[in-house]
């Protein structure tokens, strides 16, 4: 692509911003105006919100019965990879894969792509051999038959491929689904608040791509030191979306797919206050009670379970989920050489790196408007969610010393403890059922890591030197977040900051096990921020 094409749409872009400000400005000044259908940075929303049904995109699909899950170009579909599944006469892309704990699960894992993949459920306890963690692949044109027990407590999980070192392409192309695992509290829950999958319970997919790449992964080399960033934010890959909703409470099952942005998830009214909402639950699961919050950190594979009550709007009023403007701290920059070095040149704070193709890509921590909602119909009632939501033991530190785990930069990589991914190496020994506590340090030039484990939910105990943003969204004297409360896989961790966690390391599957730690921002898992751990 051409840089005049390039500056040519950026000053359309620009236009395009301005009167829409414009039209913001006018219509909040003169009631008689119709409310515009534009949000405050500019973006029109005008495409329906795409939404499970029993097939198609994104469809509610059975795993308790056996599938096969087909990754595939879509040439011309909402994605440019998908996962194509075909059962009973139906096919989905992307399934939404629904299974009851305990339930045993046969899935076949087809490769239609010219790429070696694999899939890792992310969140799943399950044994190595079924948790694709990246160090066995099927070769294009080959299979990869899965067959486990579900062992985790209800949640939404999700699933995307780990082939070492393309990890990042694959699912920023499209590759991952959701997964509900359901059990008698989360249907108790769910009876209480009316919740329906796909009516008033949305899942909702959070991705971002680049309106000049829609099909590629073309990341620059800064990308691969700070993460790939778009231009374009989709919600269930349906970019500028609305949705029609009523005057009720809706529980949204939120994720964040997009390879490496964090989101500040707020609800803004058309006043332009935000309105608060209530947090049921996090990666694991519910939470023991509800939470009340105004605005929510969620780093890439991290989720949110949330109850927003639109039962006192009016027929008529906008809603806008919105992610606030918030300080990324990518303090990389000032380690100097050692950043710069790998992104020939550096970068500057709008993260405006890497030439051409990313020179309109939104930086991280700036606000976006994700998903309108509009106000339609009224409703015959609107539930709440009730004081006790799940039998949740508080976290409690195990004995012993915390292993320390430090997040940092050195010679051109992102590493744990100084190291770099090695499958010949394996630094992390732990001795199965045992509690550990691990201690998750940030340096101060550093920028946020989402850590993620695989196999073994975890609980957060502490925030230790938070950065001060995160003050006034601490719930406890222990600088948690109300998102700690829950049971998590995926945790940010602030640069300066130490984040301490309790893994129970319950371990059902003999022989020795190897799990996997690593930055969930796919850039840094993909360039070897990832480390081998062994369940012995
Ligand atoms: Cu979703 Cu190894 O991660
Ligand atoms: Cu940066
Ligand atoms: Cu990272």
């Amino acid at each position: 692509m051409s840089s005049s094409r390039i500056s040519r749409r950026h000053v359309l872009r620009a236009f395009a911003a301005a009167a829409a400000a414009t039209a913001v400005s006018r219509a909040t000044g003169d009631h008689a105006q119709p409310k515009p259908d534009v949000c405050a940075n500019g973006s029109v929303f005008d495409q329906p919100l795409a939404l499970p049904g029993r097939d198609g995109w994104m469809g509610y699909c059975d795993a308790g019965a056996p599938l096969m899950l087909r990754a595939a170009a879509q040439p011309g579909g909402r994605v440019p990879l998908a996962f194509v599944a075909t059962r009973d006469g139906r096919t989905w892309r992307n399934p939404t894969l629904t299974a009851d704990a305990g339930a045993s699960v046969r899935i076949a894992l087809s490769n239609a792509i010219d790429a070696p993949t694999i899939i890792h459920w992310h969140g799943l306890a399950v044994d190595t051999r079924n948790d694709g963690n990246g160090e066995t692949v099927a070769a294009p044109g080959a299979s990869y038959d899965y067959a486990f027990t579900v062992r985790n407590r209800a949640a939404m999980y999700w699933y995307h491929p780990h082939p070492h070192g393309m990890t990042a392409g694959q699912a920023q192309r499209g590759l991952f689904g959701l997964w509900f695992i359901n059990d008698d509290e989360e249907r108790a829950l769910a009876r209480a608040l009316d919740a329906v999958p796909g009516a008033t319970e949305l899942p909702l997919v959070l991705h971002d791509r680049r309106a000049a790449a829609r099909d590629r992964y073309a990341p620059s080399p800064a990308d691969l030191v700070h993460g790939y960033f778009g231009d374009e934010m989709l919600v269930n890959g349906t970019f500028r979306p609305y949705h029609d909703a009523a005057a009720r409470g809706y529980r949204l099952r939120i994720v964040n797919a997009a390879n490496a942005r964090t989101f500040l998830l707020a609800f803004r009214r058309d006043d332009g206050s935000l309105m608060p909402f209530t947090l049921l639950g996090t990666d694991g699961g519910l939470l023991a009670r509800p939470v009340p919050c105004r605005e929510v950190f969620v780093a890439s594979a991290e989720r949110v379970d949330l109850w927003v009550d639109f039962s006192a709007l009016a027929i008529g009023d906008f809603v806008v989920l919105e992610s606030l403007a918030f300080d990324p701290m990518h303090m990389e920059a000032s380690a100097g050489a050692a950043a710069s070095g790998a992104a020939s040149g550096g970068h500057d704070h709008q993260h405006n790196h890497g030439g051409d193709a990313a020179a309109a890509t939104i930086a991280d921590g700036a606000r976006l408007s994700l998903l309108q909602f509009r106000i339609r119909e009224r409703a015959a009632r609107s539930p709440a969610p009730p004081a006790s939501l799940s039998r949740l033991p508080a976290a409690v530190a195990p004995a012993g010393d915390a292993r320390p785990l430090r997040l940092g930069f050195a010679k051109g990589r992102w590493r744990i403890n100084d190291r770099v991914y090695d499958m010949a190496e394996t630094p992390i020994v732990v001795a199965r059922n045992t509690v550990e506590t691990w201690l998750l340090r940030n340096y101060h030039t550093s920028m946020p890591h989402a850590m993620h484990l695989h196999g073994f939910a975890f609980r957060v105990l502490a925030r230790e030197t938070s950065p001060p943003f995160l003050a006034p969204l601490a719930v406890d004297e222990r600088g948690r977040l109300a998102t700690d409360l829950g049971v998590k896989d995926t945790v940010l961790v602030w640069p300066g900051e130490s984040v301490r966690i309790a893994i129970d390391f319950a371990c059902p599957f003999p022989g020795e096990q190897i799990y996997m730690l690593h930055c969930h921002n796919l850039e840094h898992e993909d360039g070897g921020m990832m480390l081998r751990v062994k369940v012995a």
